[in-house]
Order: C-alpha cells, then structure tokens, then sequence
C-alpha cells in the first residue's frame, strides 16, 4: 500500500512535470506548424524558383487592408496546360470546372477586436518578410511571428531597424547595409510619427 502511494506520488510529479516545461517551451499556439491545404502550394516552388511576384497572386496587399488571394483563373492561366494531369492537381481542376472556388485554410489570423492594414505598412517600407519570414523558402505556409500585441508594440515602439526603401518591400533576400543609419533617414523621409503608433485606438477602433 505505502509503495503504491510513493510510486503514484512519483508518477504525479513527473506528469505535471512534463507538462509544465511543455508550456514553457512551447511556441504560441500554430506558430512555425504547417496547415493542410485543398492544395498543397508551394510558395518555395512558385516564388523561390519560378520569381513569380507575390502582388501576382496577393493582388491587393499594396491598395488595402486585406493582402488578397488569388483566384482559380490566376492559377489556371499556368495550371490549364502545365501538369493538368497531376494528382496533386486534381482538386483545382475540379475547382476550375464546377465553379467552386478552393477554400483556403487562413495560416495567419488576428481576432476580430483588431484593426490591421496592409496597404500602410507596403507604403511606409515594412517588408513582406519581417512579419513573413522567408516565404521563399517555404514548401509549406507557416506563421513566423506570435501575432502578439507585444509584437506589434515591439516594432511600433522602434521601427526604424524593420524600414526599407519601398522599392525592396517584396525583395525576400534585402539585407541592409547600416540598419540604424538608413532606417532613421527613412523615419524622416515617411514622416513615420512614433508617438502615434503607440495609441490604442490605431488599432482598436
Ligand atoms: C502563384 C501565386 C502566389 C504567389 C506568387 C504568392 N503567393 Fe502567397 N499564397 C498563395 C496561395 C494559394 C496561398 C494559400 C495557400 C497557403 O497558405 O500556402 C498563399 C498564402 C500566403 C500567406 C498566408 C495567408 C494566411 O492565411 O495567413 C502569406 C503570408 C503569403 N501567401 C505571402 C506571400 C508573399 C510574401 C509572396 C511573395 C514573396 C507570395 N505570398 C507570393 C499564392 C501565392
Ligand atoms: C506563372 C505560372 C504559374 C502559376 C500562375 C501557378 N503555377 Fe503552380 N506551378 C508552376 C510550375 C512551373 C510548377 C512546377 C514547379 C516545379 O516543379 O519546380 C508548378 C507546380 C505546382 C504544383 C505541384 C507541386 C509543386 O509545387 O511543385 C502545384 C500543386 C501548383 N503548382 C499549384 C498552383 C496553384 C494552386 C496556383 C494558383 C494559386 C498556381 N500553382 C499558380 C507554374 C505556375
Ligand atoms: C507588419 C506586418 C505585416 C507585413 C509587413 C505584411 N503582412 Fe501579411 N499579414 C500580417 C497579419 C497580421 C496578417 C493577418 C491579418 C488578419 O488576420 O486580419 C496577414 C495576412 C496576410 C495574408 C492573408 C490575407 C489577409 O490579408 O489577411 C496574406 C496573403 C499576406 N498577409 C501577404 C502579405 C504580403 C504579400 C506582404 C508584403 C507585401 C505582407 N503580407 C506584409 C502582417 C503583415
Ligand atoms: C516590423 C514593423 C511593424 C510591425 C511588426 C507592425 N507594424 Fe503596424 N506599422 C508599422 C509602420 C512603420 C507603420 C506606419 C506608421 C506611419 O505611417 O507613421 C505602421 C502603421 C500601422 C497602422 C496604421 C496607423 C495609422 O496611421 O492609422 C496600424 C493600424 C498598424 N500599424 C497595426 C499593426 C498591427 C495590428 C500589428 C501587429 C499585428 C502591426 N501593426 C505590426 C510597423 C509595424
Ligand atoms: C499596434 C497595434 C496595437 C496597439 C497600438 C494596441 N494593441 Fe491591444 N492588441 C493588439 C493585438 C494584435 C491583440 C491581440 C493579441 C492576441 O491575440 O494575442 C491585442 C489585444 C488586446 C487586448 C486583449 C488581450 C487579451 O489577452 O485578450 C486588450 C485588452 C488590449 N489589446 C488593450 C490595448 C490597450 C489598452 C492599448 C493601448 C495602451 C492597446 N491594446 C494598443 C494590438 C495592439
């Protein structure tokens, strides 16, 4: 009996404990996991190897809050000759014939209370890599940042070291030269307001 309530004592001890250092090391919740898709596209593929620009496909991300995504049509002005018989294919054939657009499983979502803009952040030099990562790279969709309001604070507090010329906005591999020095000249040449960025109400309307 005293043996059985030790080793059930022992067993409680390790199974909180397990479970303690996975909260501890465990990412936010979906963060660098992969969503299953109606097709399995690949950023890596379409534009790490083939170039194709992201505003091909997310065609709004520069006019808009919503970055936009792309039709069956847009896939299928490749798609309707290239590898039509592949199996990985079949469900975007079948969407192209019976009129049903695929449906897209989001990876990266922010609950309904918060406001968030594409089109400023395109315009003000915030590239798609920062919040991103290397889509380039990416058989598969994953979220890369925690999406977190610290998150969002940590860049609105300081973002001179995230700005780029607008020009390199979609460049996955732009590295800048002095971080510091070329970020601060552009806080200027954007009028970026740093106070502004910290209110509330920007994005919580
Ligand atoms: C040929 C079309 C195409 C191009 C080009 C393309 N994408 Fe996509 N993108 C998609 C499709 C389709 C999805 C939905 C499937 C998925 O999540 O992989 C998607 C999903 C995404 C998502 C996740 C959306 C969500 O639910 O959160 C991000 C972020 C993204 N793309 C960024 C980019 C960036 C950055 C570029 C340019 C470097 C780019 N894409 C270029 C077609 C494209
Ligand atoms: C500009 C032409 C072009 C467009 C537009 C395009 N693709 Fe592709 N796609 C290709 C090419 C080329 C390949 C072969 C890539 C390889 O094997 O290197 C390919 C391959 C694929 C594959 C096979 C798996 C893989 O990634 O190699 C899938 C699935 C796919 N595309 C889905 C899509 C979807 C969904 C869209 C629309 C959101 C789309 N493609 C838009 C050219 C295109
Ligand atoms: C400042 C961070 C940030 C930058 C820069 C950024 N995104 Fe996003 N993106 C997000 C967030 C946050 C979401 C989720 C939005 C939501 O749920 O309302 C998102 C969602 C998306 C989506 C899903 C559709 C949508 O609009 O909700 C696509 C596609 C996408 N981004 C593509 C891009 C591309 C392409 C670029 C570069 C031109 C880019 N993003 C730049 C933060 C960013
Ligand atoms: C990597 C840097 C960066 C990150 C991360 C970032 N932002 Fe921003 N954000 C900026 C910059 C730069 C501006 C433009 C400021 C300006 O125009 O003065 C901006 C502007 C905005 C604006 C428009 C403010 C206005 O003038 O009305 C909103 C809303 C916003 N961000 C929401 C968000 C949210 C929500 C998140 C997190 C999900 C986020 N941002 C993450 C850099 C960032
Ligand atoms: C740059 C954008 C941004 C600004 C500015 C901002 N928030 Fe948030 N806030 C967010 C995001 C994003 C979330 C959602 C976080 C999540 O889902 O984990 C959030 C969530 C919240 C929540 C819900 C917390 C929870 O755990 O559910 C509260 C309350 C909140 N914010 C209050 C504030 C107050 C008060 C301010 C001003 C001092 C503020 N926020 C400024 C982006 C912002």
């Amino acid at each position: 009996m005293y043996l059985q309530l030790v080793l059930l004592a022992l067993l409680v001890l390790v199974v909180s404990g397990v479970i303690a250092w996975r909260a501890m090391t465990a990412e936010p919740n979906g963060m660098n996991e992969t969503v299953d898709q109606p097709v399995p596209f690949s950023h890596k593929h379409h534009v790490g190897d083939i170039g194709i620009d992201c505003r091909y496909c997310h065609a709004s991300v520069e006019t808009s809050a919503y970055a936009g995504m792309p039709s069956i049509a847009t896939c299928m002005t490749c798609h309707s000759q290239l590898f039509s018989d592949q199996p990985m294919l079949r469900p975007l054939i079948d969407a192209w014939q019976s009129g049903v657009p695929l449906a897209w499983r989001r990876v990266n979502q922010l609950p309904d209370f918060v406001y968030f803009d594409h089109s400023i952040h395109v315009a003000k030099g915030v590239g798609c890599a920062s919040c991103h990562g290397r889509v380039d790279r990416m058989p598969l969709m994953r979220r890369t940042q925690p999406l977190s309001m610290a998150w969002c604070l940590d860049c609105h507090r300081d973002p001179s070291l995230q700005l780029r010329p607008r020009e390199h906005v979609f460049d996955m591999a732009w590295a800048p030269h002095d971080t510091r020095a070329l970020g601060d000249a552009l806080v200027e040449t954007y009028r970026i307001d740093r106070r502004k960025l910290m209110d509330c109400s920007i994005c919580h309307r």
